[in-house]
C-alpha cells in the first residue's frame, strides 16, 4: 500500500493548528480562574445558585418545583453538551420567536425560571440575576460575540432531533425507562435521591423546553443515563415519547410573572 510521507503528516497538523486560530469564534473551554475581587465572588454565586438553584435561600422562592438549572444543564453548565453553558453569552442579545422581541441573556436566565422551574421569573438586576448571567458569561471568557437572529440559542445547544421521519412509541419507552432510568428517577417519575422528578407536579411544565419531544429526545441523547450517555435516537425518541405522555404542570404565563411593579418595562405586555 501507498504510504504518506511523515512530512504530510507535519504539514496536516500545522494546517490544523493553523484553522483553530483562524476561527477564533469557536467556543472555548471553561476558564481557569474565576475574575478577581467583587466580580469574582459574584460569579461564584452564580455557579451556586445554578447548582442549588431549589434550595438556596436566594434562588427557592422563584422555584416551583424540584429542579435546578444543574438538572438539565448538567455540570453546572459545564457539560461540553448537555445544556453547555459555554460560549452561549457570545449568542446575545438575540431574537426570540417566542417573545417576538430581542431579548438579552439576562432575561433568558429568567424566562427558563417561568418553565423549566415551573417557578416565578425573578425581577431584572435583582442578585439572582445578576449572579447567574455573570456566571454563564464568564464560561463564555475569551468566545467572539456572534449574537443569534434566529433564536436565543448559543453555539453549543443541541439542535432538536428531527421527528418527523422516526415513529415512536410509547411502550418501548416504558421498557426502556424500567431498566435504564427508574432506578434513579422513581417508578412514578417521582425522582429519588439519586434523580429529580422526570413528569408529575414536581417536574418541569408544559411551556418548558423538554416538553416538546424534539428537544427532549435530543437532550437524552447527549445526557442520559447520566455519566455514560449511550442511547440510540430511536431510543431516546421513544424515552421522551413515553416520558412526556404523562401528567405535568401547566402553564400560563400570567402565573409566572412577577408583580407588575417589580416586572420592569420589558416584560410588561409579553
Ligand atoms: C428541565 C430542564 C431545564 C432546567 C431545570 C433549566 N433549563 Fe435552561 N434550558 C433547558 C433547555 C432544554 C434549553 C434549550 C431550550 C431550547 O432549545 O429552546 C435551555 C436553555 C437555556 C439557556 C439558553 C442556552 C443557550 O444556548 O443560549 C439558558 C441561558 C438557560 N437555559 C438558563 C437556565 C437557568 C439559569 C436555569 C435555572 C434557573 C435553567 N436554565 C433551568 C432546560 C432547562
Ligand atoms: C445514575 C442515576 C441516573 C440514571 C440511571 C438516569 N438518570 Fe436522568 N438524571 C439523573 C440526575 C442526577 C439528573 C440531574 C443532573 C444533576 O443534578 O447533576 C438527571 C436528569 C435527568 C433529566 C432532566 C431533569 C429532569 O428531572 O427532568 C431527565 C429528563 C432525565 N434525567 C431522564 C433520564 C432517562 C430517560 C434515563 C434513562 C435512560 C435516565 N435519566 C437515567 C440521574 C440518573
Amino acid at each position: 500500500m501507498y504510504r504518506l510521507p511523515k512530512y504530510f503528516f507535519v504539514l496536516v497538523s500545522i494546517a490544523l493548528a493553523s484553522h483553530g486560530s483562524l476561527f477564533a469564534a469557536e467556543p472555548l473551554s471553561v476558564p481557569d480562574d474565576f475574575p478577581a475581587g467583587p466580580l469574582g465572588e459574584v460569579v461564584r454565586l452564580g455557579q451556586l445558585l445554578v447548582h442549588e438553584t431549589k434550595d438556596h435561600p436566594l434562588s427557592k422562592p422563584y422555584v416551583g418545583n424540584q429542579l435546578s438549572c444543574t438538572s438539565c444543564h448538567l455540570e453546572d453548565g459545564q457539560d461540553p453538551q448537555a445544556g453547555s453553558f459555554i460560549g452561549t453569552a457570545s449568542a446575545y442579545p438575540a431574537w426570540s420567536p417566542r417573545e417576538k422581541r430581542v431579548i438579552t441573556l439576562e432575561d433568558r436566565v429568567l424566562n427558563c425560571f417561568m418553565r423549566s422551574q415551573n417557578g416565578v421569573r425573578p425581577p431584572n438586576g435583582s442578585q439572582v440575576s445578576v449572579a447567574i448571567t455573570a456566571y454563564i458569561t464568564w464560561l463564555s471568557s475569551g468566545t467572539q460575540i456572534e449574537m443569534n437572529p434566529k433564536k436565543p440559542l448559543g453555539p453549543k445547544h443541541v439542535p432538536p432531533v428531527d421527528l418527523s421521519e422516526i415513529e415512536t412509541s410509547t411502550e418501548r419507552g416504558k421498557l426502556l425507562y424500567k431498566a435504564q432510568c427508574l432506578d434513579c428517577h422513581g417508578q412514578a417519575g417521582e425522582g429519588t435521591a439519586d434523580g429529580p422528578p422526570v413528569w408529575g407536579p414536581q417536574s418541569y411544565n408544559d411551556g418548558a423546553g423538554l416538553s416538546r419531544n424534539d428537544k427532549l429526545t435530543s437532550w437524552l441523547k447527549v445526557g442520559m443515563p447520566l455519566g455514560d450517555p449511550s442511547l440510540s435516537v430511536q431510543e431516546a425518541a421513544d424515552l421522551a415519547a413515553y416520558i412526556n405522555s404523562h401528567e405535568r404542570p401547566h402553564f400560563k404565563l400570567e402565573e409566572h410573572l412577577p408583580a407588575h411593579d417589580k416586572r420592569g418595562e420589558y416584560n410588561a405586555e409579553p
